[in-house]
């Protein structure tokens, strides 16, 4: 069974009630962070502005401590910004008043594309006729539910390859390595027993399995940005997705790696063919098309509002996660990593969190004991 953040830290601490100073607010939005004074010669952000609606009254809550923004890849740098933490020449196009310039707020933006591969395969024990029939499904589901058997018990995607490009890679040569190390992959393979991904239509016949390439060293930057100074008013991305003809090129050979081992014994008599546009791609400017006219997100993004050393005149945190030329604040969500690793992002950023308690519980002279 899977788990999350949710289920496994806040669930306990709400059912118990152990944490009377725990609160969650609902149906309510951060509108901004405000100055509340000045500490050690830089601006202090104790107090965070609430809000439930465009035009609703303001609610003012102030910490005694610190105040840990964890608003995700796009709302974090969405509440700095209109906090008045961002570039002075952006802030300024939307009338708010600059407090902390840090250009790098909202850019350096990273995620890992993906293409999903179909193969018609000669199988019944397929996801496609669960996504197709109803009552099918809610049958598959009671099994699981009441014996933890069945379909349903190994759940669909649960099986990764991660690769590097061979070591005289022409890519690499011309690219460099972006990944974090000789170790690290470039590549990334899952495989998925249905026609994916879930929720698109299901063909209303046959049996699949699709194969999700990944570049998950990618070169491309996108960024986000204000759409109006309004805090209900969704910001605007641009991610920049296969900008760099590194990801494209990677993408291709993560195909290539992909049908070279769907072609191998094991997979004879399973394995049918290839199915829709990867079926009539074979030259390598068909499979960049391909690539291009099909990539679409893994939902990995991080890095806007990246860690740089102390000191440094880019980035947003520092290594403690303060965010750079503010007292009180800091910054604990995947926004802060300087580069994306390469696997899926959500251990790294409980990693992150983790660690973080570290920093707030020394400086604050807390006691996790
Ligand atoms: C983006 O990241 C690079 C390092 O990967 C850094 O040199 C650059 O300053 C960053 N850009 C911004 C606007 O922060
Ligand atoms: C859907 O699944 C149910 C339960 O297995 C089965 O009785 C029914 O015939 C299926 N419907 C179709 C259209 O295959
Ligand atoms: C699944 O099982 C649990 C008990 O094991 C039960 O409480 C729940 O209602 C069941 N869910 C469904 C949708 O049948
Ligand atoms: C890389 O090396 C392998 C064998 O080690 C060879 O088969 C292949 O042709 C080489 N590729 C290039 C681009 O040199
Ligand atoms: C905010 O309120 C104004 C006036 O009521 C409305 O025109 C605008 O669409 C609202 N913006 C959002 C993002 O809801
Ligand atoms: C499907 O698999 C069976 C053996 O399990 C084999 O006899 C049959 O030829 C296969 N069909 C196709 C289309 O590969
Ligand atoms: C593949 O090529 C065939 C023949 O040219 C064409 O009929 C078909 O529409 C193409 N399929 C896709 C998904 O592009
Ligand atoms: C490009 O993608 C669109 C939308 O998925 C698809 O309809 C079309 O067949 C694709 N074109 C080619 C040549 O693969």
């Amino acid at each position: 069974m899977r788990s999350s953040s949710a289920v496994a830290y806040l669930d306990p601490l709400i059912s118990s009630g152990s944490r009377p100073n725990l609160f969650v607010l609902i149906n309510t939005v951060v509108t901004k962070l405000l100055q509340s004074g000045v500490s050690s010669g830089l601006p202090e952000f104790k107090t965070v502005e609430l809000g439930q609606t465009n035009s609703s009254s303001r609610v003012q809550v102030s910490a005694t401590k610190e105040v840990v923004l964890s608003g995700g890849v796009i709302g974090t740098p969405h509440i700095l910004m209109l906090s008045g933490i961002g570039s002075k020449g952006t802030l300024s196009s939307f009338g708010i008043k600059t407090i902390v310039d840090l250009p790098s707020v909202g850019q350096n933006l990273t995620d890992h594309p993906l293409v999903q591969n179909h193969f018609l395969v000669n199988s019944t024990q397929t996801f496609d006729d669960v996504l197709r029939n109803e009552t099918l499904a809610q049958q598959t589901f009671i099994e699981w539910n009441t014996t933890r058997q069945g379909l349903f018990a190994n759940p669909s995607g649960g099986t990764l390859g991660f690769l590097r490009l061979p070591s005289n890679s022409s890519i690499l040569s011309e690219f460099g390595d972006p990944s974090s190390g000789p170790h690290s992959s470039h590549i990334e393979l899952i495989f998925v027993n249905a026609f994916g991904p879930v929720g698109a239509p299901v063909p209303p016949n046959g049996h699949f399995v699709t194969i999700i390439t990944a570049v998950v060293s990618p070169l491309s930057r996108g960024f986000m940005t204000l759409a109006s100074s309004d805090p209900f008013d969704k910001p605007l991305l641009n991610p920049n997705y296969l900008s760099s003809d590194f990801d494209v090129l990677t993408m291709v050979q993560a195909i290539k790696d992909m049908q070279t081992f769907m072609s191998t014994g094991p997979w004879k008599d399973f394995v049918i063919g290839p199915i829709g546009a990867l079926a009539n791609s074979t030259t390598d400017e068909q499979l960049q098309f391909y690539a291009r006219n099909t990539s679409e997100s893994i939902s990995h993004s991080i890095g806007t509002a990246r860690m740089s050393p102390f000191g440094a005149d880019w980035g947003v945190v520092n290594p403690d996660l303060s965010v750079k030329g503010t007292h009180g604040l800091s910054v604990v969500d995947a926004s802060i990593f300087p580069s994306i690793p390469e696997c899926h992002t959500q251990a790294p950023t409980y990693i992150v969190a983790e660690r973080a308690v570290d920093f707030i519980t020394a400086r604050n002279g807390l006691c996790t004991c």
